[in-house]
């Protein structure tokens, strides 16, 4: 089903995350593109965390590659394809930390393996070998003993704030939907987009 025009494309997005929830494998998966300066991309998959009006929270080590692109160039790219609806979604706009507020409440969640995984991962960053991480993971786990595993200061939230939502609907035909919303003041102008 195609949305009506003009709407809210968040709330949409939240609309089609729901209805994915309950049939595809990993829905919060998303592609998020991030670039140097001079304009070299790079893809990767993340979980998307977090989805209002603010925008698309997802967390990371901030020291790993899309970390210091977004250091030097707050701005971004996802894409999200959920197969099994036919719909993909697609978001651009400007990037900025989420709170560590925020971080801290994400963190708290987290099972301690994945923490300590945080900890012991220089992400991005080369290995000697698989043995190097495993020693990296026992010493922190050694290092923490029975106590708490604190948020990390490099790892945290990144959020992208949309200034434009591309909503995408397969038909066998090929002639696809496509709505873009883009925002404009405090709202949201649509287009039709040729598939
Ligand atoms: C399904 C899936 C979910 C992932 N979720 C995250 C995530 O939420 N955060 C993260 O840092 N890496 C996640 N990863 C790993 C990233 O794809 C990537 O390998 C890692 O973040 C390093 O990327 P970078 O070197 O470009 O910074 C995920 C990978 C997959 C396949």
């Amino acid at each position: 089903m195609i949305p009506p025009m003009g709407n809210d494309p968040i709330v949409l997005v939240q609309a089609w995350l729901e209805e994915a929830r309950a049939v595809a494998g990993e829905p919060h998966a998303m592609t998020l593109a991030t670039a140097t300066p001079d304009g070299r991309p790079s893809a990767r998959v993340v979980l998307l965390r977090g989805l209002d009006e603010r925008g698309l929270a997802f967390f990371t080590n901030r020291t790993s590659r899309k970390g210091h692109e977004l250091g030097e160039n707050p701005r971004a790219a996802i894409a999200i394809h959920w197969w099994e609806l036919g719909r993909q979604v697609r978001a651009e706009g400007a990037v900025e930390e989420v709170s560590a507020e925020e971080s801290s409440a994400y963190w708290a969640t987290r099972p301690r393996g994945s923490r300590i995984a945080a900890w012991a991962s220089p992400q991005s960053q080369a290995l000697g070998d698989r043995d190097e991480l495993e020693r990296r993971v026992a010493e922190v786990a050694e290092r923490f003993g029975d106590e708490d595993v604190p948020l990390p200061t490099f790892w945290g939230g990144y959020r992208l704030v949309p200034d434009a939502v591309e909503l995408w609907t397969h038909r066998d035909d090929r002639l696809h939907d496509r709505l873009r919303y883009v925002r404009e003041g405090d709202g949201w102008r649509v287009e039709r987009l040729a598939p």
